[in-house]
């Protein structure tokens, strides 16, 4: 079922799974999660997702680097260090599934499982030149991942897959989904000709968000140019206002879950990180966590003076703007958005535009199927792409969109032809 070069490797599916914050558990192997006190923790037992792939045939084979808890989009822990995006290896390969973005990019596997909160699998998927779908929300299981997640987490968290080619997409989604498959539409024949297509081509003015790159906006145009041009569809340019405020959204909608703090789990839960003593020490390169790690702790503690009003007046904006997606998307609508507003930046930078996640962290809170395609290279060598967004069960339309997507761009670009020409 899967596509013919994996057939070709081998008989057998080759799986390279992300032991994300996810910290994924894969029966044996390790389970740090980036976490220097848990050097040499293995898993004791599969995630469900991973059980479910073994069921189907594949053998995981390895796990790879993640950012410390998977909460940050650069793959730097000080259990393995920094992994370099194989297009640029100045640049950073993004977050946290970043080791299984950069193994796939590379060519080192050809698909892999990440979990994505805020864009986990879809920003390392569009630096490394790879798709990544972050599922309809609920579908996947989230069972069996260090830390565990909470239950009022869940609707925001999604399991999903990576992979080079998008024909493995479907029969990876299905195998994952389990049971749960039947709630989507996998099957179901899809006229490219038939469906409306929005965009918007930025959020519409953040001021703490990088401005959408040219070539970032000139690859979504590009897409929308072959929907015209091929298939007779005139794409909406909408604007949804709210879409700016979608960082204290999803900050708002986090504060109302009952997840442990990031500062406890920075110590497995044995009390909370002293985060002022820590950002100290790390100064003095005392510190066994990353700046990003202690900064985010930093960051919750200020977050946690927002008013209950304010955080409410955010959960309802964001609940809003999930019916306005709802009604505008239907069940033959796809929404195009940049999955980034920049290509892969350099090591830290992240540190001084962490807000650019929330081209993707938005479809986390509305709980939308979100699927980051590649669309060639900058002029720099790096990959771009373009991010397809359906209604909810809609994961169907965003896979039919990445099939034409990649017939027409080419998809998953050899990052050694980047240097080789
Ligand atoms: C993980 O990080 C180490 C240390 O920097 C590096 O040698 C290795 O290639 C990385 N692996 C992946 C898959 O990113
Ligand atoms: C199906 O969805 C439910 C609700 O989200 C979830 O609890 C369960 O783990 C899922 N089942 C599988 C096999 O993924
Ligand atoms: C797809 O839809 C278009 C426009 O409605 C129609 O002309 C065409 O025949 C359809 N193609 C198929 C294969 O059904």
């Amino acid at each position: 079922v899967f596509s013919p070069l994996i057939y070709e490797c081998s008989r057998y599916l080759i799986l390279f799974v992300n032991p994300h914050f996810v910290s994924l558990c894969i029966l044996g192997l390790v389970l740090s999660a980036g976490l220097v006190s848990r050097k040499g923790v293995k898993a004791e037992e599969d995630a469900e997702v991973v059980a479910l792939l073994r069921k189907a045939g594949a053998i995981p084979i390895a796990v790879s680097n993640v950012s410390e808890l998977c909460m940050w989009w650069e793959s730097n822990n000080n259990l393995y260090g920094r992994t370099r995006n194989p297009y640029d290896t100045s640049r950073t390969v993004g977050g946290s599934s970043g080791g299984e973005g950069c193994l796939l990019g590379a060519a080192g596997s050809v698909i892999s499982i990440g979990s994505d909160i805020g864009g986990s699998i879809r920003i390392p998927a569009f630096f490394n030149c790879v798709f990544g779908l972050k599922p309809t929300s609920g579908i996947l299981s989230n069972a069996g991942k260090y830390p565990p997640a909470h239950e009022s987490i869940c609707p925001y968290l999604s399991m999903g897959p990576l992979c080079r080619y998008a024909s493995d997409l479907k029969p990876l989604l299905k195998v994952l989904a389990g049971n749960n498959v039947s709630k989507l539409h996998l099957d179901k024949k899809v006229n490219l000709s038939q469906l409306k297509v929005y965009y918007m081509d930025n959020d519409g003015g953040n001021p703490h968000t990088t401005k959408v790159h040219p070539e970032v906006l000139g690859a979504q145009k590009k897409v929308l140019l072959h929907f015209e041009n091929n298939f007779g569809i005139k794409p909406l340019k909408v604007s949804l206002i709210n879409m700016k405020s979608a960082f204290k959204m999803w900050n708002s909608k986090m504060m109302m879950t009952k997840h442990p703090s990031f500062a406890s789990e920075m110590v497995e839960g044995n009390g909370e990180l002293n985060t002022y003593m820590e950002l100290l020490k790390w100064c003095f390169k005392l510190s066994d966590h990353t700046f990003p790690a202690i900064g985010l702790s930093l960051f919750e503690k200020l977050r946690s003076c927002q008013s209950p009003e304010e955080t409410q007046y955010f959960v309802e904006m964001c609940d809003r703007l999930q019916l306005e997606f709802q009604e505008l998307l239907g069940d033959d609508g796809v929404f195009l958005y940049p999955p980034h507003p920049e290509p892969a930046p350099c090591h830290n930078e992240p540190v001084f535009k962490f807000s650019n996640c929330v081209y993707t962290a938005v479809f986390n809170i509305l709980q939308l199927p979100a699927l980051q395609c590649p669309v060639g290279l900058s002029q720099a060598g790096v990959p771009l792409g373009v991010q397809v967004v359906a209604a909810k069960y809609n994961d169907h339309l965003t896979l039919a969109f990445a099939t034409e997507i990649e017939k027409a761009f080419g998809g998953w670009i050899n990052p050694s032809n980047v240097v080789v020409n």
